[in-house]
C-alpha cells in the first residue's frame, strides 16, 4: 500500500524548476547592485537568541509579539527563527568588532526569513530577502545611495510599475516633541486594552492599525513630519536633493509606519502597483539607536530589505521575465557510444567558455532525443552521428526558425 504523502508546512514559499530559474534571476538582480557599490557578504545563522529580536525589533511590533517562530532548544535556550535581517547583522557587526574598523561597515545578505503570518498571495511564513546595511555614518548621501541600490535592483529585473515612498521619522529630539502631542491626542481616544498597551510601548504603531475606525481616528493625529528638529529636517532635505540629482522619483508619505520599531530618520518603502494588498516589495531606513540597544557603541546605520518572492510576483505580473531567457544555448544529440564521448567533451569545452549545453542521455533514439531537445527549449540543436564525427562538421539548427547552418566543431562556441 502506498504511504501517505508528506506536504510542505503551510504558507512557505518554495521554488522548483522551471520557476526557480526566474527566482534565481530576481535574487541575483537584487544582489548585483549592492556588490557593485562595495557591499560585502554576511552569511548569518537563521536562528538567534530570542532576546535579539525582542530588543532589536521591538516588543510592540506584530513581528515580535505575534509572528515569531520561537522555541526552546535542547539546552533550554529560547531560540527564534530570524523574522528579519537587520538585528542579526548588527549583532554580528558588534560581535566581530567590524565597527572598530573603517566606517561605514557595508554588508549585504540574502536568505530565508520566518514570520508566522496568515498566509496569502505574496505573504509567506518562510520568505526570501536580499538586504544591505551601511553602518557608522550619518551622511545623507548614504541614505540616497542605499535607496539607489535598491532601485537599481528592481530596474535590473525590468520592473517599472512601482513607486518609492519616503519619509523621515526624525531624531530622538523630534520624536520626543511629537510624542508629547501624540500621547495627548491618543489619551482623548477610547481604545481597547490591547491597543492602549501597544500605544504605551510605541504610540507610532497606531498609525499602522489596519482597522478602518482606527484609520479614521488616526487621520486627525499630529504627524511626526511637523515636529522634525532642524538637524533632522536638514538631513532629510539633503536626501531628497540627492535623490532628485539621481533622477529617482519619490512620493512623500508622512504617515508611513514600518513594521519594525528601530527606525529613525529617513525611512522608505517600494510599493508595486500590481500586487494587491501585499504590495511592499522592499523597505528600509535609518536605525540610529539599534546598535547601542544591542550592546554596541552609539553608531547610526541605514539599510533595506527587499522581498525576493514579491519582486518575482511583480515581475511576472508585469510580464518582464519569461522562461525563454533562461534556456540552454545548445542541446547535443549523440548517436551511439563514441558520439557520447565526443558530446561530453564538446559540452565540457563549451561550458568552459560560458555556454550552457545539455546532452540527450539515455539512448532514446533520434525521435525521442529531438523531443527532449524541444522540451528543454534550448536555442540550438546539433546531432552528432558517425558522419559528423568523421567530418567534424555539424548542422547547427536554430530551434525557433528551424534553419540549420554548417559549422565545424572547433567553431561551435563562436557560432553560438
Ligand atoms: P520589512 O519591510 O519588514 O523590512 O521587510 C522587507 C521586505 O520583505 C518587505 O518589503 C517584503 O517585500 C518582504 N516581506 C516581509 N514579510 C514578508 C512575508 N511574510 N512574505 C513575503 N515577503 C515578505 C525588514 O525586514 C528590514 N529588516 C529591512 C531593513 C534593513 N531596514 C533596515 N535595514
Amino acid at each position: 500500500m502506498a504511504r501517505a504523502k508528506i506536504l510542505a508546512p503551510k504558507g512557505v514559499s518554495e521554488y522548483v524548476p522551471p520557476r526557480s530559474r526566474l527566482f534565481e534571476f530576481v535574487r541575483e538582480s537584487l544582489i548585483a547592485p549592492a556588490r557593485l557599490a562595495g557591499y560585502q557578504l554576511m552569511e548569518l545563522p537563521v536562528f538567534e537568541d530570542t532576546e535579539l529580536f525582542k530588543r532589536g525589533v521591538g516588543e510592540s511590533t506584530d513581528v515580535v509579539s505575534k509572528e515569531m517562530y520561537t522555541f526552546t532548544d535542547r539546552g533550554d535556550r529560547s531560540i527564534t527563527l530570524r523574522p528579519e535581517g537587520t538585528a542579526g547583522a548588527m549583532r554580528a557587526v558588534i560581535e566581530h568588532g567590524l565597527d572598530r574598523a573603517q566606517l561605514p561597515v557595508k554588508i549585504w545578505y540574502s536568505g530565508a526569513y520566518f514570520r508566522a503570518e496568515r498566509p496569502q498571495a505574496g505573504r509567506y511564513r518562510q520568505f526570501y530577502q536580499v538586504g544591505i546595511e551601511a553602518i557608522g555614518l550619518d551622511d545623507p548621501a548614504i541614505d540616497a545611495e542605499v535607496i539607489a541600490v535598491a532601485d537599481a535592483g528592481f530596474k535590473a529585473i525590468g520592473l517599472k510599475r512601482y513607486r518609492l515612498e519616503i519619509t523621515s521619522l526624525g531624531d530622538a529630539q523630534s520624536r520626543a516633541a511629537h510624542k508629547v502631542d501624540l500621547m495627548k491626542f491618543i489619551s482623548t481616544l477610547d481604545l481597547d486594552e490591547a491597543t492602549s498597551l501597544r500605544a504605551s510601548i510605541n504610540p507610532l504603531r497606531l498609525f499602522d492599525d489596519k482597522r478602518d475606525e482606527m484609520k479614521l481616528l488616526m487621520s486627525k493625529a499630529p504627524i511626526l513630519m511637523d515636529y522634525l528638529s532642524v538637524t533632522s529636517r536638514t538631513h532629510f532635505e539633503s536626501v531628497k536633493t540627492y535623490l532628485d540629482a539621481l533622477g529617482i522619483s519619490y512620493i512623500l508619505n508622512p504617515r508611513m509606519v514600518r513594521g519594525l520599531d528601530y527606525y529613525t530618520g529617513t525611512t522608505f518603502e517600494f510599493v508595486h502597483e500590481l500586487l494587491g494588498s501585499q504590495s511592499g516589495i522592499g523597505g528600509g531606513g535609518r536605525y540610529d539607536g539599534l546598535m547601542h540597544e544591542l550592546g554596541g557603541q552609539e553608531l547610526s546605520g541605514i539599510g533595506f530589505g527587499l522581498g525576493v518572492d514579491r519582486a518575482l510576483l511583480a515581475a511576472e505580473a508585469e510580464g518582464v521575465i519569461t522562461q525563454e531567457r533562461f534556456v540552454s544555448d545548445l542541446f547535443i544529440i549523440p548517436l551511439g557510444d563514441s558520439a557520447m564521448i565526443r558530446a561530453l567533451e564538446i559540452a565540457t569545452d563549451l561550458r568552459k567558455v560560458g555556454k550552457s549545453v545539455e546532452i540527450a542521455f539515455g539512448d532514446r533514439g533520434l525521435k525521442g532525443a529531438m523531443k527532449a531537445a524541444d522540451k528543454s527549449g534550448a536555442r540550438y540543436v546539433v546531432v552528432l552521428g558517425d558522419e559528423e564525427m568523421t567530418s567534424s562538421v555539424l548542422q547547427l539548427k536554430n530551434m525557433s526558425s528551424g534553419i540549420a547552418i554548417s559549422v565545424t566543431i572547433a567553431s561551435l562556441a563562436d557560432a553560438l
